[in-house]
């Protein structure tokens, strides 16, 4: 057993709370500080400021060694102080540090020796930027860990829980080893490093994730010209264990909160440095191109799109969550508007009413793809699993499904009566149905 420390937290965020929440969870005492005093006070109740399965009872079951707080000189309590902000990127695709600058001018001022440990990502070099902003302010006894998060939406709690690694940056290795005591109690590798190596291991880790992704969608779309199938492709080269099966499903692009700020700022800080990082350039332009493929396979069955009712199906960047940062279903969806087509959409969890200006959020399935033309799938929910239904194609105008994410089974989709494309799947040329077969002229302008 480890020894029970306290633990301040800066930022009641996702990162924060799971981070907080889970601290607690391992049996440390945990403060956690935000400024916006609506959310603190939404926590004290006991209410969640968004959709993370297993966070609410983790905060529920450890209340008592969990505090919330506006007041950052509570965290004087502190052992060590867990930087847990958000770091937007800016104009140039830098990373946005303003709030840990923030969050530095709201150390606490105490004796004691405490350690701030950065649990955001941030560019590689921030560390040492903080070190210098620490000992300019005459707090050369604060320590500097660099301890970044590998947690997936929707799996936050599991992925803190049950890590593959925890990695450890530090410029004095006893501040490592104090961080590396607090996991005492997780079953997983820990890689101890220097601060900058931490840094480029967050940062290195999704660029490689979004590169396994645009690369098997580039497959993907060379299968769909030459007649293979990327889902037998995926497995065939998964299997291989050098490769491995993970971060190798093709779809309509990776969205999220994180994959296009972290590749673009590892690739912006190359490029700060001297260094084009051109593999990074082409998985950005890969994914970016990789969403808006869905409009042609459109207008294949559906010629010109202008005045054409689309279902869209999904909007969160991915299931389990109702997340829609950088979610690819916003740039379909405006693409579709952008066409003239009537846009119609549905998600179970996510609003996207402010963002799609013009489509219709309808309530359920079956409303949204009444009367449409086609419908897409944009993100791979449960509830979708069961759209090649009889009940659908009778409400649909023409019963064509755009599966962007390879959800259904091709076979059975056509056998119940659909014209069906998947995304580097055989595709369905020869198999569509009159009314989706002959596409009308495009009119060149
Ligand atoms: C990602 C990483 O997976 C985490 O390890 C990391 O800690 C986190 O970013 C972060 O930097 O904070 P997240 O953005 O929550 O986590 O979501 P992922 O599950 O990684 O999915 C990202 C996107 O890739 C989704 O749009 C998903 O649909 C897409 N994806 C994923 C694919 O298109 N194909 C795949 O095979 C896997």
């Amino acid at each position: 057993m480890g020894e029970s420390r306290t633990i301040g937290v800066f930022g009641a965020g996702w990162v924060g709370l799971v981070t907080g929440g889970c601290f607690a969870e391992l049996g440390h005492r945990v403060i956690v500080r935000d400024v916006v005093p609506e959310r603190v006070a939404a926590l004290e109740a006991g209410l969640m400021p968004f959709h993370e399965p297993e966070l609410q009872e983790v905060l529920a079951r450890n209340r008592e060694r969990i505090r919330y707080t506006l007041d950052a000189h509570e965290l004087a309590d502190a052992d060590v102080l867990f930087v847990c902000v958000q770091t937007p990127p800016t104009y140039s695709g830098d990373a946005d540090l303003s709030f840990v600058w923030t969050a530095l001018d709201d150390l606490p001022r105490t004796e004691r020796r405490q350690l701030l440990v950065m649990k955001s990502t941030v560019p590689v070099g921030t560390g040492e930027k903080v070190r210098a902003a620490l000992e300019a302010r005459g707090l050369t006894h604060v320590g500097y860990v660099s301890n970044p998060e590998f947690l997936a939406e929707g799996n936050a709690v599991r992925d803190f829980l049950h890590p593959d690694r925890i990695v450890v940056g530090a410029f004095d290795e006893r501040d490592g080893t104090a961080i590396e005591e607090l996991y005492a109690n997780i079953d997983a590798p820990v890689v101890r490093t220097d601060i900058a190596s931490a840094e480029m291991i967050k940062l290195a880790a999704n660029a490689f994730l979004s590169t396994r992704i645009s690369f098997i969608n580039e497959i993907a779309n060379v299968c769909e010209l030459v007649g293979a199938d990327v889902e037998q492709v995926a497995k065939g080269v998964g299997l291989d264990h050098r490769l491995g099966p993970h971060f190798f499903r093709a779809g309509v692009g990776w969205g999220g909160s994180c994959f296009g700020k972290d590749v673009s700022a590892l690739k912006q800080l190359a490029g700060n440095s001297g260094y084009h990082f051109q593999l990074l350039a082409a998985v950005i332009e890969v994914n970016e191109l990789q969403k808006r493929r869905v409009i042609a396979k459109l207008e294949k069955h559906l010629g010109r799109l202008r005045g054409k009712t689309i279902a869209v199906l999904g909007l969160a960047f991915k299931p389990n969550t109702d997340d829609l940062r950088d979610a690819p279903s916003l740039v379909i969806g405006s693409r579709l508007l952008a066409e003239g087509a009537l846009v119609r959409t549905w998600d179970p969890v996510a609003d996207a009413r402010d963002r799609l200006r013009g489509a219709t959020q309808c309530s359920t399935l079956l409303e949204a793809v009444t009367g449409a033309d086609a419908a897409v799938v944009v993100t791979e929910w449960d509830d979708l699993r069961g759209l090649a239904s009889e009940e659908v194609r009778a409400a649909m105008a023409r019963p064509l499904i755009i599966d962007g994410r390879n959800l259904l089974d091709p076979g059975e989709t056509r056998r119940a009566g659909f014209a069906y494309e998947g995304i580097g799947r055989p595709s369905s040329q020869f198999e569509t149905l009159p009314e989706t077969a002959e596409p009308e002229r495009k009119v060149s302008s």
